[in-house]
């Protein structure tokens, strides 16, 4: 497919959530993304669309995934690309997001990329910055570019998202994934059902239009996506599991509790995955069954449409 550098049109400056984007954005990140698998699997894999353009990376939080496929994004669109070793930072010596962000905004950087402990952290600087901002995931509320991957995985595999049903399933009260997914797939016409604990089941959760089991085996019936999510212990400030094993005996996915989805559903996972607790180690690995490795090869091709789209703002 022609890749070009045309200027696309965008409602939003920043990409901090799917809550603020039209179907009409998501759409054309989406057709945007799918102009890149092809390249990202070809030999020359490098394009000039960013050429002079400065992306920062600034993640506060680990990342293998995000940061990696935002960084080699970067690099095939022809950015030069600086991420931030916050633990080598004046961070470190106390100095607060936002002076962070007005040193680095002195630098005229075309786009930021950030990922942070603290909801809201990207909102926050994308007000103190004149570029555009990506949100790579902050706190518990978005990780809008996780979804946006999921959505073409999805896309790429079942050919449409309308009128599937799919389960995620886990922690959903510390989890930025499920927040992001929600809201994406219910634009795009899912059926969604939550699966968790009630400790981990937030307690407004049905207004977004989801149904909700406490029960694994009833949320994952009749599905055709079965999304598992990683215990959040990190956001945990106390325990809320009496034990891993009795975690993964109610709420790991496991060929009994997967049997009862459709027989062609996929498993997805995005990672990092905490094998024998949320999931069978064997079905992570099943060919079949499982995308998750498609989900991070994927990764790379929506963060390569967000940074040229948001790039143009
Ligand atoms: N899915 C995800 O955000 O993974 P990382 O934490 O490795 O970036």
């Amino acid at each position: 497919m022609a890749i070009n550098n045309n200027a696309i049109k965008i409602s939003q400056k920043h990409l901090l959530g799917i809550q603020d984007l039209s179907i009409s954005d998501v759409k054309l990140i989406l057709d945007e993304a799918k102009k890149f698998i092809s390249l990202n699997k070809s030999k020359n894999k490098k394009l000039d669309i960013l050429r002079g353009k400065t992306q920062i990376n600034l993640f506060f939080e680990p990342s293998t995934r995000t940061q990696s496929s935002f960084e080699l994004a970067g690099k095939r669109l022809g950015a030069d690309v600086m991420s931030m070793n916050i633990t080598n930072s004046a961070i470190k010596k106390g100095e607060t997001l936002i002076d962070t962000a007005m040193t680095l905004n002195a630098m005229h950087p075309d786009i930021i990329v950030v990922r942070h402990q603290d909801s809201g952290a990207s909102n926050l600087l994308s007000q103190k910055v004149n570029c555009s901002v990506l949100n790579a995931g902050d706190g518990r509320r978005e990780h809008p570019t996780q979804a946006l991957l999921d959505a073409l995985t999805i896309i790429e595999k079942k050919k449409k998202i309308e009128g599937l049903r799919i389960a995620i399933c886990g922690d959903i009260l510390h989890s930025r994934v499920a927040r992001s997914n929600i809201f994406l797939l219910n634009m795009l016409g899912a059926e969604v059902n939550i699966v968790a604990p009630t400790n981990l089941m937030p307690k407004d959760i049905e207004k977004f239009g989801v149904k909700t089991f406490s029960n694994m085996k009833e949320g994952v019936k009749d599905c055709d996506i079965v999304m598992m999510l990683r215990l959040q212990n990190e956001r945990m400030s106390s325990s809320f599991l009496s034990s891993n094993r009795e975690y993964y005996e109610y709420y790991g996915l496991t060929p009994d509790k997967l049997e009862k989805a459709k027989k062609d559903a996929i498993i997805m996972h995005p990672g990092p995955m905490n094998r024998g607790i949320e999931i069978d180690t064997k079905l992570a690995d099943d060919i079949n069954k499982s995308v998750i490795k498609e989900q991070v090869e994927l990764g790379v091709a929506v963060r390569m449409a967000c940074l040229k789209i948001f790039c143009e703002k």
